[in-house]
């Protein structure tokens, strides 16, 4: 088939998929379109991709089996706050409750203002989670990943190590198979923080955090880094003080001091990009990257894979009024995959072969391969 049979196609399944997605999409789209959507993250083979970023969308196990049966990728669990083994949290201002959550566009995208931050019930709840991921991570269902928030010290601090020991160990008990794969949440609230007033400081977390994770079990590790409130060419110099870690998801949310409250939409998106433009002196395979911030669309997926991003992790996008998605039945993840990999103008296949029309990407044995996009950065 040509180029122009395969856009065809495209128009047509787009179309019959709005009323269900088939839960094997990625095995649909390497047999009719000879794409492999095949993608990484935390050197995990994944199907394709897209992700979701923690938060209040992957709090207890009826999400995550929604997650499953529509085929997501991956999902990372809701941030939990460290503890010790008398359950005292040195961040015990990040487990704080609040419902009320509201949804607006935002220049070219979308964000949601939400005043409420980490896992907010019992850390046995949440080992619960943890355990229900497990199972369905091995059964092949879906990849599913703990998130923690662990103690920041001051720089003349130390480390409050009960917390990174007890913390660490219950998770990987709950897991059960090493290593256990982990993300350490570094996030936009923090950086409104006083504790993130000063680099020096910052950089000393990066730096230090990764063995102190791993002291106390075999674990596979990705750190979110913030948004700081510096320049860009400090976002490049938290990215290199990272590289003790497996993995760095770049780069979580927007600080609005003003109001208090962290912020998407294409602000995000345009400096995350632009960040990850910057020539960097970073090892090309190590640490690997995984893209998160104002992600809704398979072109803007193509963004930040052509900047070396294996998977992305959105979040906002699975959290549209449903009138917002073009399909028509489905669970909100179906109707969100439906549209990033469908779509014939922005959806990724349409992208992918755009790119391959324009002599950006090439076949190898007849096919166009989704990690051959951040290969090529
Ligand atoms: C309401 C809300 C809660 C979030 N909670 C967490 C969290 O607990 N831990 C974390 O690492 N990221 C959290 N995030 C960040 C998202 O996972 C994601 O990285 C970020 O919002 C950028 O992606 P997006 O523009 O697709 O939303 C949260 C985001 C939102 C909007």
């Amino acid at each position: 088939m040509r180029n122009s049979d395969f856009r065809a196609s495209l128009a047509e399944d787009f179309e019959r998929f709005k009323r269900e997605l088939p839960r094997d999409f990625p095995a649909h789209v390497r047999d009719t379109y000879r794409i492999n959507l095949a993608a990484r993250y935390l050197g995990e083979p994944l199907p394709h991709p897209i992700g979701k970023g923690s938060g209040q969308l992957s709090l207890n196990v009826g999400q995550l089996e929604t997650d499953a049966e529509a085929g997501l990728a991956f999902a990372v669990l809701k941030t939990v706050i460290a503890q010790d083994p008398a359950g005292t949290q040195s961040m015990a201002a990040w487990a704080i409750h609040e419902t009320k959550m509201k949804v607006e566009r935002l220049g070219d995208g979308w964000t949601i203002t939400w005043k409420g931050r980490g896992w907010d019930r019992s850390f046995e709840d949440y080992l619960a989670l943890v355990r229900a991921g497990r199972d369905l991570t091995a059964r092949g269902a879906l990849l599913t990943v703990p998130s923690v928030k662990y103690h920041l010290p001051r720089l003349e601090e130390p480390f409050r190590d009960e917390e990174y020991a007890f913390t660490t160990r219950a998770l990987a008990h709950a897991w059960g198979r090493s290593p256990l794969l982990l993300e350490k949440d570094f996030s936009p609230t923090l950086a409104g923080d006083a504790l993130a007033d000063e680099r020096e400081q910052i950089v000393r977390w990066l730096r230090e955090v990764p063995q102190r994770i791993r002291a106390h079990a075999e674990v596979r590790l990705a750190m979110k880094l913030m948004n700081a409130r510096f320049d860009d060419d400090f976002q490049q110099e938290m990215m290199n003080a990272a590289s003790g870690a497996d993995t760095v998801v770049v780069f979580n949310r927007l600080f609005d001091a003003e109001r208090g409250v962290a912020y998407g939409g294409s602000e995000l998106s345009a400096r995350n990009l632009r960040v990850l433009d910057q020539p960097s002196n970073r090892l090309t395979v190590q640490p690997s990257l995984s893209g998160t911030g104002n992600i809704h669309s398979g072109r803007l997926i193509v963004e930040y894979a052509r900047r070396g991003c294996s998977s992305v992790q959105l979040h906002t996008f699975f959290q549209l009024p449903l009138e917002e998605y073009p399909a028509t039945h489905g669970s909100r993840t179906q109707r969100a995959l439906h549209v990033l990999i469908f779509d014939p103008r922005d959806g990724l296949i349409a992208v992918m072969l755009e790119r391959e029309a324009n002599g950006a990407l090439e076949r190898r044995n007849g096919e166009l391969h989704f990690l051959d996009l951040c290969a090529a950065n």
